[in-house]
């Protein structure tokens, strides 16, 4: 096991009912800049119980925040922080608002003249931010409890992450039932996005870490439980509060502490979201078992071990084949095909802007360029 520091200073506030506790989380006299999307938690009884919560303090609502959230919006929420002289950030929402008052947060206390650096160097410039509390109402992202925000910029069609301490939300409220209002759709690509966090901290090479290996086969059982029994019975409680918090478990840093790690996936997939707007967790079904292929003799012992004690079968073949099952009876496509993209043009347009980038990512630094193509062109 690699030597590792450990700190989640997020603050969880788990279960029906808990939108109010806020209450006593926000600062009295914070200023407050509430951010939101489109208009689900109109919907779903987020809105007016937040509102209840913020009792007499000062807020300026900014709704509109888009699915893989947009600089310029962001940009502009900045704006209004600086004008209002606000001082704290909450967000009502998808791993989207999540990620956007986390980079909100960030420029707002940002001193540079580009606040596009802040994403340029995933972070690294980020000195300080302005606290962060959330109410989550999309199990997917684990950004509910880590220091990640991912932002999109459409003009050059760039879709870049960074991380820093500073971002992690002080508290955040993971009520079950405000998912309720979640569209299939929306479930399934939650239960893959979760899953592939997961695999991304586990399916590497072995690293003496046995505790972590088990907490993250933990995790997965647990999705490849509660998930479709969430999509088949959306009234299901139970399943619905065991998939949300296991999506928090699977990103709030914990499992991947001093083993190694991949993220070619993740990041081959944002690509992938930048060019031609699949969502995130399309984009990671399509590429998943594409960079396992790729790999599949550094992997094989870790795939091996995961096929074994998730899917209870003996080869590394037969669990990539169980995992694009699990896929498909989830109703997640796999293949580039079923959204009418040319595998051939998508593996030149990621290995150019792999190239142009000089990126290499996977546990073993060698998913670049050429790797990116190889795995594009096999998911055609
Ligand atoms: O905008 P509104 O009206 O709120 O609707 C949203 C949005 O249209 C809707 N929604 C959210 N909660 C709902 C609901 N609809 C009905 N009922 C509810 N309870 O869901 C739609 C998608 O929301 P979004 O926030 O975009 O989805 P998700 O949570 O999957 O977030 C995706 C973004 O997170 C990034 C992705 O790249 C993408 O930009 N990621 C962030 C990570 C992190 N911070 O650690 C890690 C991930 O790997 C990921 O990259
Ligand atoms: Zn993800």
């Amino acid at each position: 096991m690699e030597p590792f520091v450990y700190r989640n200073p997020t603050e969880i506030l788990f279960g029906p009912g808990t939108i109010r506790e806020m209450a006593s989380r926000i600062p009295p006299d914070a200023a407050v800049l509430w951010v939101y999307g489109g208009g689900s938690i109109r919907r779903n009884g987020v809105y007016e119980q937040t509102r209840d919560a913020l009792g007499g303090r000062r807020f300026v609502e900014f709704g509109g925040i888009e699915p893989n959230p947009e600089y310029e919006t962001c940009l502009r929420a900045v704006h209004v922080v600086r004008r209002e002289r606000l001082d704290f950030v909450l967000a009502t929402g998808g791993g989207s608002v999540l990620d956007a008052a986390k980079f909100i947060a960030a420029a707002a206390r940002y001193e540079g003249p580009d606040p596009w650096e802040i994403l340029r160097t995933h972070g690294e410039v980020v000195r300080s931010a302005l606290p962060v509390g959330t109410v989550l109402t999309l199990p997917a992202t684990g950004s509910e409890a880590n220091g990640n925000s991912v932002i999109s910029r459409r003009a050059t069609r760039e879709k870049l992450h960074f991380t820093s301490d500073h971002v992690f939300p002080t508290f955040s409220v993971l009520d079950p039932d405000t998912t309720l209002t979640l569209p299939a759709r929306l479930v399934r690509n939650g239960i893959v996005d979760a899953f592939v966090h997961v695999t991304e901290q586990y399916v590497t090479r072995p690293a003496g870490a046995p505790l972590q290996d088990r907490m993250a086969e933990a995790v997965l059982a647990t999705l490849i439980e509660v998930g479709p029994r969430t999509l088949a019975d959306p009234a299901d409680r139970d399943a619905r509060a065991s998939f949300m918090w296991a999506a928090t478990l699977a990103l709030n840093t914990l499992i991947g502490c001093g083993v190694p790690q991949d993220w070619a996936t993740h990041m081959i997939g944002h690509e992938l979201t930048a060019l031609y707007g699949l969502d995130h967790a399309e984009t990671l079904a399509v590429v998943l078992t594409g960079v396992w292929r790729h790999k599949l003799e550094a992997k094989r012992a870790k795939l091996e071990q995961y096929g074994r004690r998730v899917w209870q079968v003996l080869s590394a073949e037969d669990a990539l084949r169980k995992t694009e099952m699990f896929f498909d009876a989830i109703g997640m496509p796999s293949r580039l095909g079923a959204y009418g993209i040319s595998a051939a043009e998508a593996a030149e347009a990621v290995a150019h802007r792999f190239r142009e980038q000089g990126w290499t990512f996977g546990e073993d630094g060698d998913i670049d360029a050429d790797a990116a193509r190889a795995v594009l062109l096999s998911r055609a």
